[in-house]
């Protein structure tokens, strides 16, 4: 480099241009010779049923709109009223569970209900608390509301560990008094109580009431991630959303008069239909919903993404979603048995799938053997077999490790069952547990 020219830091970055988020070097997921178990997306083969939907529903929502063309005026801060509706039946039917149509609120999927929850409800000096593994892009939103403190909470294979959440949250509480600038809350749990990120682990109820209870007592509130509650694989109903146990659980002793709720569920169309589209719900209080009606940029903008909404209304309404997600489930179902049963058969001694197999979302958390760093796999993975997955410690708030010993999930990875078809996920799992072996082997001081 010559003298006159700019240190490299301060060169224009490179044209970049990306036709999709996973559109990058060649362990993206499109390459054929590579197998990246990475991407939390479903795969082409899914998503191309999406055109057919959208070309029927676009027609079906044109036929209403050549008369008063509402869809194209700036739209209803919550959202356009048929697609609540029609949103709140097909959600009720799902979940088994009475969704009202008065408690969405349409968003552009669920970072963005994230970003509303934390913009909206949260004191900007407040604290996020955490599950000590949690989705690895939820952190970098925290990290971006530079007032709030991030605290992260002990994790199990039943949720989150409570009397922890309580212990902290009360220490918190203590340490920043009644201060406050007129938010309705001081903190936030950030939660995915069902088919979490990474580990696939549902909260149980016992868990999850006990942590609505500490929510009430201390008056924090709940942001559920349920981007993976339809996306159930077992027999029987899908695990219940915190927000419907918060509904039937009995009020706190001493209270009166009509109870404050504290519980959000943030929803999704990304997983159930393709990230693509950018829509999403926010299922809330009155008192939280009505807060959002009045946002100056809900208000301003017209709610967001009106128009895509209008057609998945139409979608709603001709039972094409009913349809697509029955698809999924069942494909889903198909790649996660043939993951799980080709681990099963190959794993080395010491790993397990953990805690175990997952029976629904699009996640499996596979423990490796004391003493085997994850980072270490996942690059000897990549290089000898082609294949990658994610290190566990990405979804740790701490992340490096640290005086107080590794960070959580530094002996886990993630795969992610949605992208890839089911032969091509059981080969994958073979060859991850073969690179996984012959690391075992080479290093002898691996406790298996
Ligand atoms: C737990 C969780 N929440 C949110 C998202 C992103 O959701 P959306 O596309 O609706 O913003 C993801 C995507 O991987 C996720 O795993």
């Amino acid at each position: 480099m010559s003298a006159d020219q700019p240190p490299e830091a301060a060169q224009p970055p490179p044209t970049r241009r990306l036709r999709h988020l996973f559109d990058g070097d060649e362990t993206n997921v499109y390459n054929s010779e590579f197998c990246n178990l990475c991407a939390g997306t479903p795969g082409p083969d899914l998503l191309r049923r999406c055109v057919d939907i959208f070309e029927e529903a676009t027609a079906h929502r044109m036929a209403h709109e050549r008369k008063d063309a509402f869809l194209f005026q700036y739209g209803a801060t919550d959202g356009p009223w048929d697609f609540r509706e029609e949103l709140s039946r097909f959600l009720s039917k799902r979940y088994d569970d009475q969704v009202n149509e008065d408690d969405l609120v349409l968003t552009c999927g669920a970072s963005h209900g994230l970003q509303l929850i934390l913009n909206s409800f949260i004191e900007p000096d407040g604290v996020i608390f955490v599950e000590e593994v949690t989705y690895m892009i939820a952190i970098a939103v925290f990290r971006e509301f530079s007032g709030m403190k991030i605290v992260s909470v002990p994790f199990s294979d039943t949720g989150v560990v409570a009397s922890e959440l309580e212990r902290l949250a009360r220490e918190e509480k203590a340490k920043r008094g009644d201060r406050s600038t007129g938010k309705p809350f001081w903190a936030v749990f950030y939660s995915i109580p069902v088919y979490h990120n990474p580990t696939g682990v549902c909260t149980s109820q016992e868990v999850g009431a006990e942590v609505v209870r500490v929510a009430q007592s201390l008056g924090f509130l709940v942001a559920c991630d349920d981007v993976y509650n339809l996306l159930h694989y077992g027999a029987g109903a899908a695990p219940r959303r915190l927000h419907s146990l918060e509904r039937s659980l009995a009020p706190p002793a001493g209270a009166a008069g009509p109870r404050r709720r504290h519980v959000v569920s943030n929803g999704s169309f990304s997983k159930i239909l393709a990230p693509g589209v950018r829509v999403g719900w926010l299922e809330a209080p009155a008192d939280l919903v009505q807060q959002l009606r009045t946002s100056g940029i809900l208000r301003s903008g017209g709610g967001v993404n009106s128009y895509t909404a209008g057609v998945i209304c139409s979608a709603l309404q001709l039972g094409l979603l009913d349809k697509h997600l029955d698809h999924l489930v069942a494909t889903f179902r198909g790649r996660m048995r043939a993951l799980c049963d080709a681990l099963e058969a190959a794993l080395p001694a010491g790993c397990s799938l953990h805690p175990a197999r997952p029976a629904g979302g699009y996640f499996v958390w596979l423990r490796l053997p004391p003493g085997l760093d994850a980072e270490a796999v996942q690059r000897h993975a990549r290089d000898t077999r082609r294949v990658s997955a994610f290190p566990g410690a990405l979804f740790s708030p701490a992340s490096a490790s640290s005086a107080h010993g590794p960070a959580a999930g530094s002996s886990h990875l993630r795969l992610a069952i949605a992208f890839h078809d089911e032969q091509r996920l059981a080969a994958a799992a073979r060859d991850l547990c073969s690179a996984i072996a012959e690391l075992i082997q080479q290093r002898g001081d691996v406790l298996v």
